[in-house]
């Protein structure tokens, strides 16, 4: 069969078939003629309709069946890090009860790097990392422990170090080569990037590195993560920065209650290998009373937020340990169930919160935000349970068995307090 030109050129002839392409074009460009939808089967046979994210044949990569736990160098030293703060805080974690407990991953954040070097390749700042990177890792490695890194989808850093953009597979590749074993991964100058894409980019890029690393998202809940990131992230932040205060705004930073009441409500996106996060510890940083502490780490665990310690591990108080390392808190946190807890009441500046158990129990929260003491009742209702029902209670602040209850328990609460319990049957 002739080609369709040839029988076209046949019928109207060669000047004609010019008169007839240009007016072709001509109607194509200004009209619009030929109609989007045409234009796209024809440029691209397989049009991909739904984000990469939400791609339905797209798996999770597997890691952070509950939430992480560990220690991360922000919060305490900022941008002061360097190779004897990271080996001094791996020493202690694996020494002072934090490893048993069940704290892994030990995480630099901003301003470790260096410059690229002529291949691209990332290195690191030699004068705080004299031994690179890689002999750092090896050396948690050594401890039982894992490591992570940073680094920010913009072209620089929050602290102005050179970011991944560009970089992306070059830089998994690095991370995987070191030993990396979590990358949190920042938002700071990336202009008009997209964070679905950005964000999924480095995911592939690093599951391409042939190494399983676990990936914290870090856009501070700008674009929404929850929504779209369940496949790309094993942890998303939900806030802007948290701050060692207990309310409120500072700067760009949040105080805890504010940054609990922004994560609360976004309890149905988390589970197993995808979680919110409230952000970083800030137990045993600032000044905080010790029931603000302990109200802090209480409900990040009812909210299986990833327990990712802030102070300086090295030299903390003992007030401090005994947060950090109650192992009935933690237990809750790392329930397998990977349900987040979430408010059930509230009355003035009287809260309940609740988290179902793998198990059938419940974990629960009577949180006091006053600054007077008060009773707070959490009665069955609340928690999903008959009322008749008898359960177990246990104290997991005392560490004490209760004994058992029916309908409802109830406590007082100093100011800033909680009363942690677990209810089984
Ligand atoms: C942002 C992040 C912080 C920290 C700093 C580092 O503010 O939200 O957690 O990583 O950058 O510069």
């Amino acid at each position: 069969m002739a080609p369709i030109s040839r029988v076209v050129r046949i019928v109207i002839g060669r000047a004609g078939l010019q008169l007839y392409l240009a007016a072709l074009l001509f109607t194509a460009l200004t009209l619009g003629a030929v109609s989007p939808a045409i234009a796209q089967e024809v440029l691209d046979p397989n049009p991909v309709v739904g984000s990469p994210a939400q791609d339905p044949q797209r798996n999770s990569n597997g890691l952070a069946q509950t939430p992480p736990m560990g220690w991360n160098s922000w919060n305490k030293f900022a941008c002061n890090v360097n190779e004897k703060v990271i080996r001094d805080t791996a020493d202690a974690i694996a020494s002072n009860g934090m490893k048993d407990a069940g704290y892994q991953y030990v995480v630099i954040d901003d301003c470790w790097h260096g410059q690229r070097d002529a291949d691209g390749f990332i290195t690191a700042d030699k004068a705080r990392f004299p031994n690179g990177i890689k002999a750092l890792a090896d050396y948690i490695h050594a401890k039982g422990l894992k490591f992570g890194i940073y680094s920010d989808a913009g072209a620089k850093t929050c602290g102005g170090r050179p970011g991944s953009q560009g970089h992306e597979y070059q830089d998994a590749l690095q991370y995987a080569r070191w030993g990396v074993d979590y990358l949190k991964y920042d938002w700071c100058s990336t202009g008009t990037r997209n964070a679905e894409e950005a964000y999924t980019l480095m995911s592939d890029a690093l599951r391409a590195s042939g190494r399983p690393i676990l990936f914290s998202m870090c856009e501070w809940g700008n674009a929404k993560p929850w929504l779209w990131a369940a496949k790309v992230g094993n942890l998303w932040r939900t806030t802007g920065d948290i701050t060692a205060r207990w309310e409120g705004k500072h700067g760009y930073s949040l105080g805890i209650t504010t940054i609990v009441d922004f994560n609360e409500p976004l309890w149905p996106y988390a589970g197993p290998g995808h979680w919110n996060d409230p952000d970083m510890l800030e137990v045993g940083n600032g000044d905080l009373t010790a029931a603000e502490y302990r109200s802090h780490f209480a409900l990040w665990s009812l909210m299986a937020a990833p327990l990712i310690a802030g102070n300086d591990v090295a030299t903390m108080s003992q007030q401090t340990r005994d947060i950090l390392l109650n192992r009935d808190v933690i237990a809750v946190n790392q329930d397998a169930a990977g349900v987040q807890g979430h408010r059930v009441w509230k009355q003035g500046d009287l809260e309940v919160w609740s988290k179902p158990l793998a198990d059938g129990g419940r974990a629960v929260i009577l949180w006091n935000r006053g600054t007077q003491r008060a009773s707070i009742t959490a009665d069955w209702g609340m928690l999903g349970y008959p009322r008749s029902l008898k359960l177990n209670a246990r104290d997991l602040w005392a560490h004490k068995e209760l004994g058992q209850k029916a309908g409802s328990y109830a406590a007082t609460v100093g100011a800033h307090d909680v009363v942690m319990i677990t209810l089984r049957s």
